[in-house]
């Protein structure tokens, strides 16, 4: 348990014994640190309820605080100014260095699955999904960190207009295959297609369709024959789906995204009708289609019904949203159910979330959440384009920024060790940029700016990373022990480390990764502002050279278990 927490409990059973009950009280950390480390600001609150002095009450509370705090003072009608002491600090410092649970708050474990990905079969990904990817991942990691059971799904879009327009494509360049053929009566092999054809086939097609009416026709009615499940057709999608989830896993997985679970649209087909069977009392026909009202009483803005089946008595997005919190629901019993969406499906969601509960799909107490995010622009802040005005597909974007890094990377004899790091680079520079704005912002790409080593930059991170690595592979330390402090930066490092439980929390309640970014940042600054202030290598003073490898062990490995979070591997060296 974190200092914070451990403080805050036992402040509110020394009110308690003091005569005043508090549900909660706060240990703020100090802007101001020349007044003290932490401030304890209840006496207000307590004088207001028991009709006292706050300057009284703060008196009493100092009078019997115990030794775990220094240099107590009150300020202004009763602030209470307090400094850690020194030895419960080192003591929960050198407990820290290899259990992390010391520096944060365990939850009450809860079910959450987070859907998150969604990237669309035989289309390549967008920015966009990255950006899904990026933060769905790590608040999934984030909330296991704090204790929680969490599933992650990729959600799939594998049904929709793209079956149709790739199978136009293939019956256009190949019309003598089988499938293609009315009169053939054999057993129709799986479909031969490469990932290359693929790339080629959507965009080839959707444009062809644009110009041509008849091409257009041809791509609905194919697309409406897979939705039905219609064979050749349905069996060729499924083998296209494959062919394209195998390509799509390749980019997560150079993410570091894994997903504990592989559905989405195709594969919540089958949940439709029990599912149908439970909104069958909510819906109403309108116009050929079922819909579902979902209006509330105090609406500011008009909330459109929710249509669950088009007039022409197919499934849509939200059919296959609902039949999938169905299947959600009913395997796994999730106590909250996070969609990583983009924001521009906020509208949509809530009438999905308000119809799931009016036809009691899920239970009152289930939380459904849709925890939207910002978009990705350009330079010019605009949607992020590719020169010639197309959508920016997330391998392009991938491989600029690992370009500008090779510019900027040393020089290296082995080819292969280079690579890797490259590698590793590209990852944490568009990470730690895409999960340092507050998730619900829009930002700018700025290739040169998130590729410099300098700044709030994932290579900063990493190089600091490298660098504590690399001064505790050269030195032997003898005794892991933090046993002084030698230095206000180094008192500053570890105040900074107490922090860290509040850092997290606020994370986790906001939904946004934004203020692990900045503590890492900061620690990273003092530490190496604590480098550039002391020889540590050549320290001739035993204790003091073991305290300051100590100090770099905590600080590695509290930085390791925060870079996971944010799904960041460490290379060895750069
Ligand atoms: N495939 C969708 C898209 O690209 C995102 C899916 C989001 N998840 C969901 N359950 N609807 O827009």
């Amino acid at each position: 348990m974190s200092f914070i927490k451990e403080t805050e409990e036992y402040l509110i059973n020394l009110l308690s014994r003091l005569g005043y009950e508090l549900d909660n009280v706060v240990l703020e950390c100090s802007s101001r640190r020349d007044l003290g480390e932490f401030q304890i600001n209840c006496a207000m609150s307590l004088a207001k309820k028991y009709g006292k002095n706050p300057r009284e009450i703060a008196q009493t509370i100092v009078d019997n605080l115990d030794d775990r705090f220094d240099n107590v003072n009150i300020a202004g009608p009763g602030f209470i100014n307090v400094s850690i002491n020194k030895n419960k600090l080192l003591e929960k410092m050198n407990n820290s260095i290899n259990n992390f649970d010391e520096l944060i708050d365990k939850q009450e474990k809860k079910k959450i699955i987070i859907d998150y990905g969604g990237a669309n079969a035989a289309k390549a990904l967008h920015v966009g999904h990255m950006r899904s990817a990026n933060i769905g991942e790590s608040l999934k990691r984030l909330a296991i960190a704090l204790g929680n059971d969490v599933i992650g799904d990729v959600h799939l879009g594998d049904l929709g207009r793209q079956s149709g327009m790739v199978i136009s494509e293939i019956k256009k360049r190949k019309p003598n295959l089988c499938y293609f053929d009315p009169n053939y009566k054999g057993e129709y092999p799986k479909l031969e297609v490469t990932p290359e054809e693929l790339a080629i086939y959507y965009p080839t097609a959707s444009a062809a369709a644009k110009e041509d009416p008849e091409r257009m026709e041809e791509v609905r009615q194919i697309t409406a024959y897979v939705d039905e499940g219609k064979e050749p057709y349905f069996s060729m999608w499924k083998d296209i789906v494959e062919v394209s989830g195998n390509e799509i896993k390749k980019v997560y997985d150079y993410l570091n995204c894994n997903f504990e679970l592989w559905e989405g649209e195709l594969s919540s087909l089958q949940y439709i009708e029990p599912t149908l069977k439970v909104l069958e009392p909510y819906m109403y026909e309108s116009e050929g289609a079922k819909v579902i009202d979902v209006v509330k009483e105090d609406d500011k803005v008009e909330i459109p019904p929710l249509i669950v089946i088009k007039n022409d008595g197919a499934s849509i997005y939200a059919t296959r949203d609902l039949a999938t919190i169905y299947s959600r629901v009913t395997k796994y019993d999730p106590k909250e159910i996070w969609y990583v969406v983009d924001s521009r499906q906020s509208l949509y969601f809530e009438q999905v979330f308000r119809a799931s509960y009016k036809s009691k799909l899920v239970k009152e107490d289930c939380v459904l959440n849709h925890y939207g995010f910002g978009t990705m622009n350009g330079k010019d802040g605009k949607p992020f384009k590719t020169r010639d005005g197309g959508v920016l597909e997330l391998n392009t974007l991938l491989n600029l920024v690992k370009e500008e890094l090779t510019k900027r990377m040393n020089k290296y004899d082995n080819d292969e060790e280079k690579n890797e790091i490259l590698d590793k680079l590209t990852v944490a520079t568009v990470k730690y940029a895409d999960l340092s704005p507050s998730r619900t912002t829009d930002y700018i790409f700025d290739i040169e700016k998130f590729c410099s080593f300098e700044g709030k930059t994932g290579p900063y991170i990493l190089y600091t990373m490298v660098r504590i690595n690399s001064i505790l592979n050269k030195s032997n330390i003898d005794r892991v022990e933090i046993k002084d402090i030698y230095s206000d930066t180094e008192r500053d490092i570890y105040i900074k480390l107490l922090e860290l439980s509040r850092i997290l929390n606020k994370s986790y309640s906001e939904k946004t990764l934004s203020y692990i970014c900045e503590f890492l940042f900061d620690l990273c600054s003092l530490f190496n502002k604590f480098y550039g202030e002391t020889n540590i290598i050549n320290e001739t003073d035993e204790d003091k050279k073991n305290t300051y490898l100590s100090m770099l062990k905590l600080i590695y490995n509290t930085c390791e278990k925060l870079l996971d979070i944010l799904a960041i591997k460490i290379p060895n060296k750069m």
